[in-house]
């Protein structure tokens, strides 16, 4: 889906091929790549152009993502969704110099509103590695709550990392007091 939704202080839009130096920018940071499953570390610029030529017009509701794109600020970084053993998972990061201002909340609640008016799905699923206060308390605070634990690989660490898996209903979100 090439969707483009606004929050009260910047666009979630379509990745774009102009966005590779951003992206390498901040995922080349140990301090976003280790926290994440699925980025290597380092991370390198090919890593971003690969990852962009696989943003193909068009894809479904469960492979979409968003960039984050502050007004003057540019591409900060990324919600995404992607298909689990579950059904659809939600990951999130942002470059360090954007962190602590509520930016995530605010993008991850958007893409929740968006995901549910646009799928059918009754469940996302969602989880942090088990040191990641900061993203466990905004799913906490967003509605997820945690289902169990597991591990999962990182490949920036290149260990399995202890996780907590967490999960949100669409029903839990509907009602949920905005
Ligand atoms: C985790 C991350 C997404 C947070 O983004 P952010 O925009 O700074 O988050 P927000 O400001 O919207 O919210 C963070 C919340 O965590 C809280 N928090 C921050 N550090 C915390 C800590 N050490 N312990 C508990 N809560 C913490 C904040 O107080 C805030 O909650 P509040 O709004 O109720 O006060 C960002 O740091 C990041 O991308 N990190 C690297 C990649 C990553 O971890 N991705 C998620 C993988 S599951």
């Amino acid at each position: 889906m090439n969707v483009t939704l606004r929050t009260p202080r910047f666009v979630l839009r379509p990745a774009q091929t102009g966005d590779a130096e951003a992206i390498a920018r901040y995922l080349n940071d140990f301090a976003v790549a280790g926290n994440l499953a699925r980025v290597p570390f380092p991370y390198h610029l090919s890593d971003a152009k690969a990852w962009l030529r696989t943003r193909v017009p068009n894809l479904p509701v469960e492979e979409t993502n968003f960039s984050i794109d502050l007004p003057g600020e540019g591409l900060a970084g990324h919600v995404g969704f992607h298909r689990g053993p579950l059904g659809p998972i939600i990951g999130y990061w942002l470059g360090q110099p954007f962190w602590n201002r509520g930016i995530m909340t605010e993008a991850v609640s958007a893409c929740l509103d968006w995901f549910f008016a646009a799928s059918t799905e009754p469940t996302l699923y969602s989880g942090v590695f088990h040191f990641n206060a900061a993203s466990l308390a905004i799913q906490l605070k967003l509605g997820f709550t945690e289902t169990g634990r597991s591990t999962l690989l990182c490949l920036a660490r290149g260990a399995e990392v202890e996780h907590i898996d967490t999960k949100l209903t669409r029903s839990v979100w509907k009602a949920r007091d905005k």
